[in-house]
């Protein structure tokens, strides 16, 4: 039986700091509101001039030594963004160009939040069926450029990086065990980016209101947030056959701690299992979990033979959830 195996994990997070303390300089805010509103201290931003594709470059060129292959060795590129460097090409073809890698497949998935997820059960999909034997799935994002700098209710949640995985076809015990993913587009409007698409189209008036930035319910979303990542979580474990008690880690989406701790009591999972990055990373939208995940091995905190749970949720909205073996 062919599993999907995760070879290697690499990320990125640009070097400008922003802390608590430097949102309370700009908007009406303190670190203390945001600390227990939402488990965020501090969260990084990307340099002018620094586009989408290049955080993903910094942390494929990780993946890649992680898992020991050569970009040669990469058959397609997925990546997950909702800030593409551009309207088109994709994201996925300017890596392959600033790579310097063969002509293969290379695109972009939109899922927000979940795209990382949405991309490792496409990428799975592709190497069960024999399309490719060895992918690289990526997601990034700059929040900072999506951001209304005056609404304090979003602007203090999100922060920019980049994660990526090398994954490759295998016939061990190793890999992915389970996958769920789902969307509801009926809700769509509760989490958008309104204008510089086909139904909005950029104009002076969309730029004035700021309509190219994140229009967020927070309260609402906040509340479904909580219901599809417990569901996706209590899925993905049951599909894999096992019970929360085999799971040995927990990463979750970080978009807001009490989402996490309300979704871990209900999927019956301890906080000791639980990884948490949010404090240092903010709502990287779909890299919080690449960066997470490389987070935890680099630190030991995966071991091989542990079985690894992460769900998320996001925009659309989607969600999606995985049991993977290491
Ligand atoms: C955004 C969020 C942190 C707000 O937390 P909350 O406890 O629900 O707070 P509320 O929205 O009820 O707002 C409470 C008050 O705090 C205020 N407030 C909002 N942001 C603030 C900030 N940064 N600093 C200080 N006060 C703030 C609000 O204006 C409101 O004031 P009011 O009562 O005078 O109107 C929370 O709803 C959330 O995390 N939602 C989900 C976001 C998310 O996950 N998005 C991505 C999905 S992947």
């Amino acid at each position: 039986m062919i599993r999907t195996k995760i070879l290697g994990t690499g990320s990125y997070l640009p070097e400008k700091v922003m802390t608590n303390d430097d949102w309370a300089k700009l908007v009406d805010t303190t670190d203390e509101w945001i600390t227990s509103r939402t488990g965020i201290k501090e969260r990084h931003f990307a340099a002018p001039g620094q586009a989408t594709s290049d955080l993903v470059v910094e942390a494929a060129q990780k993946a890649f030594v992680d898992a020991g292959v050569d970009k040669d060795e990469i058959d397609i590129i997925i990546v997950g963004t909702v800030g593409a460097d551009n309207a088109y090409p994709s994201t996925g073809n300017w890596v392959q160009k600033k790579l310097g890698m063969k002509t293969i497949p290379s695109f972009d998935i939109s899922a927000a939040c979940s795209s990382f997820l949405y991309g490792l059960i496409l990428g799975d999909s592709l190497i069960k069926s024999g399309v490719a034997k060895t992918i690289l799935v990526s997601s990034a994002e700059i929040m900072s450029r999506i951001i209304n700098r005056e609404d304090r209710n979003t602007c203090v949640l999100f922060g920019d990086g980049a994660g990526a995985a090398v994954l490759r076809a295998s016939g061990g015990e190793e890999g992915i065990l389970s996958t769920y993913w789902g969307a509801d587009g009926n809700l769509g409007d509760l989490l958008i980016q309104p204008a510089g698409g086909s139904a909005m189209p950029a104009s002076r008036e969309t730029v004035d209101n700021k309509m190219h930035t994140v229009h967020m319910k927070g309260n609402e979303v906040f509340k479904h947030a909580v219901l599809r990542m417990q569901e996706a979580a209590v899925n993905a474990v049951k599909r894999a056959n096992l019970t929360s008690k085999d799971i040995d880690l927990f990463i979750p989406h970080q978009a807001n701690f009490r989402i996490i701790e309300a979704t871990i009591k209900r999927a019956k999972i301890p906080l000791e299992k639980t990884y948490i990055s949010i404090d240092k990373t903010a709502n990287m939208s779909g890299a919080t979990i690449p960066v997470a995940l490389d987070w935890a091995r680099r630190e030991g905190r995966i071991k091989p033979g542990d079985n690894v749970l992460t769900s998320a949720f996001g925009a659309g909205f989607t969600w999606a959830g995985l049991v993977i073996k290491f």
